[in-house]
């Protein structure tokens, strides 16, 4: 007998062999949708987002028809990203107990109290220069922007949200939010840290979906830069110091090296974002007809799972739950 060469297709012989050695599974449960919840008093606003074919900014009832829908077709978590009436310096708004954020919370919980809630937790939707701190002298400020991230985060609580996930990349924001939520009875609630956040420009698509582009500059002196990876590596060490229970790498497809880095390096659970522009891409091309969009979407969220997250923000949640069939 010889074995001279190695044989792989034994195990891709037939589909149920196949099934039998998978590595990496895909399932309802690892995906987290993400919605845009608009304040307005007009109850049928539904405005499709034209960079995203697909997704669109909902009116709180609007958006409660949207998730009763992908609930029914077993959706288990959802992320709330909210566009209030009015901006302000201050943001007044991200940390109203009436926000809209707040209020659709309040509103979702109700009605299905297992339904997993998390919400974002920054500014830049509801400042009126679009940054996600305090600004002054046109430098983003630091230390006077956890305040309101930490209030932010509490009002989010009290309306009932399941998860806080921070995305301001402010320095020492994990810390200031857990410590409020400590001293306010909230102990228990878990933070899903966006630690590894880089300055992406696969971004652009949110900033017209969520109206939350910076009015001027960029966001390069709080955001990471591309280039770098062991850098995330310190940002996840010390966003797990101050007490996050998730770590978040963001974008997910491009930096999927970085997803295996955190993985291999904590023992928190993983989160990636699929990011707009990640959708919007992958939407384009299969608007043209230039690749099947069904198996091009379930093929970079297996190779994101396969980097090493453990759960998934992306805009593709409902489709994957439609291809699943419920299950
Ligand atoms: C807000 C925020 C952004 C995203 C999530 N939270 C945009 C940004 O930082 O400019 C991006 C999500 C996406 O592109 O899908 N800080
Ligand atoms: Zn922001």
């Amino acid at each position: 007998m010889v074995f001279d060469f190695h044989r792989g297709r034994r195990l891709r012989r037939t589909s149920v062999i196949r099934d039998l050695v998978r590595e990496t599974t895909l399932s309802s449960a690892d995906l987290m949708m993400p919605y845009f919840v608009i304040e307005t008093d007009d109850q049928d606003y539904k405005k499709p987002i034209s960079s995203m074919p697909g997704q669109f900014q909902l009116s709180l009832k609007q958006l409660e028809l949207k998730v009763g829908e992908a609930v029914a077709n077993g959706l288990k978590s959802l992320m709330i990203f909210g566009l209030p009436a009015e901006k302000d310096p201050l943001g007044l708004q991200a940390y109203a107990e009436e926000g809209i954020v707040q209020q659709a919370v309040r509103r979702i919980k109700k009605l299905w109290p297992d339904l997993v809630v998390a919400t974002d937790v920054c500014l830049c939707e509801y400042t009126s220069h679009g940054h996600c701190g305090l600004i002054k002298d046109g430098i983003i400020l630091n230390d006077p922007t956890l305040e309101l991230l930490a209030q932010t985060a509490l009002s989010h609580a009290k309306a009932g949200a399941d998860i806080v996930a921070p995305s301001d990349m402010m320095d020492g924001r994990v810390a200031a939010i857990r410590e409020r939520l400590d001293e306010s009875g909230f102990e228990e609630l878990p933070i899903m840290s966006y630690a590894v956040k880089y300055a992406s420009a696969y971004y652009g698509p949110f900033r017209e979906a969520a109206e939350s582009a910076p009015q001027f500059g960029d966001r390069k002196t709080y955001q990471m830069d591309p280039a770098n990876a062991r850098e995330g590596l310190r940002e996840a060490a010390a966003d797990v110091l101050e007490g996050a229970d998730i770590i978040m790498v963001k974008p997910a497809g491009p930096y999927q090296d970085v997803i295996r880095m955190v993985r291999d390096s904590f023992d928190t659970p993983v989160a990636a974002y699929q990011v707009s522009g990640e959708y919007s891409m992958i939407k384009a091309a299969a608007i043209n007809g230039w690749i099947d969009e069904k198996a091009v979407v379930l093929e970079s969220l297996i190779g994101i799972k396969r980097s090493g997250a453990d759960l998934i923000m992306t805009y593709f949640t409902e489709d994957v739950l439609k291809y699943m069939g419920n299950k």
